[in-house]
């Protein structure tokens, strides 16, 4: 792999903030890092770069083992999440630190730095104050200082988290197709679901330090490997049960909702989780070999181009089902009792929380 992070451990007192952690990029792969807040995910980006040494384990990128080397040496740039400016130096001369850092001469710098300023399309700023920039135009100086230096890879810290939502999204949609016609290898910190899924090739779900999944959008989304992932990674069902019976990899489970099959791997007594994401739950009742369940509807929300159904759990359990477009024709109204319905195929079993 063109990046490769192996074993790393890293500790700040008795708090492990990465512990034993694996990670790997191809090259011209954009990548994100997602996960909840503290879960390690900057001090990684940091150890790629160089900026947070580690306790064990090695880092390799574009066949070199890079463990040792302060980041200067380690061809990788950095965009912040609060993008880091100089206050004093107008735009090209934000662009140009890097190369002015490496040496190059003030006149050498002005063709790279007009390139990628046209990069992100702000080559008529040049010679304005970052104090009279937006904060999309900010965030765009960033990336073009960072690429200004042909990084051997891009890491980004949450890179649009400052800016609202519309700009946000015009930023991912800009600088994915920027990377991709670039061939740029690229790391992005989020722990926005959407954004990670927007931006990347492949998500890294991290949790305490570890990453609990490694895979495409989809593969998250439709096969989730922890009841984590589950719940970071778009909307689900989500009910506790026992394992009644057991045949083969066929589970009976019993719910406060009533007795449902699934596929799995579990002793008969075992405490789960299931998990159903709300388009497969259906509000009719199923043919023969599907799951069914009968709760009372709570809430009815029509989003424009889906609707979704929320129905009366109990304890920690959650229910919700997803229609295409405004279907609420048919719909009993809210109290009243639903019948839904599912595949059992597309039934996901986990181990209970806290009984790992
Ligand atoms: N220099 C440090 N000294 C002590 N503890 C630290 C240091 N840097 C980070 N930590 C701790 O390490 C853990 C992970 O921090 P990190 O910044 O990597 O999280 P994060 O996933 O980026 O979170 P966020 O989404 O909030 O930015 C946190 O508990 C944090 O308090
Ligand atoms: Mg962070």
């Amino acid at each position: 792999m063109y990046l490769d992070v192996k074993g790393i451990i890293k500790s700040y007192r008795d708090n492990t903030v990465l512990d034993g952690l694996d990670f790997s990029v191809a090259r011209g792969e954009l990548v994100s890092l997602l996960g909840p807040s503290g879960c390690g995910k900057t001090t990684l980006l940091r150890m790629i770069a160089g900026l947070v040494t580690a306790d064990h384990g090695t880092i390799r990128l574009a066949e070199r083992d890079v463990t040792g080397l302060p980041a200067h040496k380690r061809n990788v740039s950095v965009v912040f999440q609060n993008y880091a400016l100089f206050p004093h130096l107008n735009v090209s001369e934000n662009v140009g630190f890097g190369l002015a850092a490496r040496g190059v001469s003030k006149a050498e710098q002005r063709t790279p730095v007009e390139e990628a300023l046209a990069l992100v399309r702000m080559e008529q700023f040049a010679d304005r104050p970052i104090s009279a920039l937006s904060g999309g135009q900010q965030q765009r100086v960033a990336v073009a200082r960072a690429l200004v230096v042909a990084p051997d890879l891009l890491l980004l810290d949450e890179p649009f988290s400052a800016l609202d939502r519309k700009l946000r999204e015009t930023m991912q949609v800009e600088l994915k197709a920027l990377l991709r016609s670039r061939g740029i290898t690229a790391v992005f910190v989020t722990h926005d679901q959407e954004e990670a899924l927007a931006v990347s090739d492949r998500i890294a779900v991290m949790n305490r330090g570890r990453i609990e999944q490694y895979g495409g959008p989809m593969e998250l989304y439709s096969r989730p490997a922890t009841s984590f992932v589950l719940d970071f990674v778009g909307m689900s069902t989500r009910i506790a049960g026992t394992v009644k019976k057991v045949e083969g990899r066929s589970l009976l489970i019993s719910t406060a909702y009533g007795e449902v099959t699934a596929p799995g791997n579990f002793i008969q007594g075992a405490k789960v989780l299931l998990g159903v994401r709300p388009e497969h739950l259906d509000p009719v009742p199923g043919a023969a070999g599907s799951n069914s369940i009968t709760v009372a509807l709570s809430d009815v929300m029509c989003l424009g181009a889906k609707t979704l159904v929320h129905a009366t759990a109990s304890g920690a359990d959650r229910i919700i089902c997803e229609q295409s477009g405004a279907a609420q024709q048919g719909l009993p109204s809210t109290g009243e009792p639903v019948t839904l319905s599912w595949n059992v195929e597309q039934t996901l079993v986990y181990p209970a929380e806290g009984v790992q």
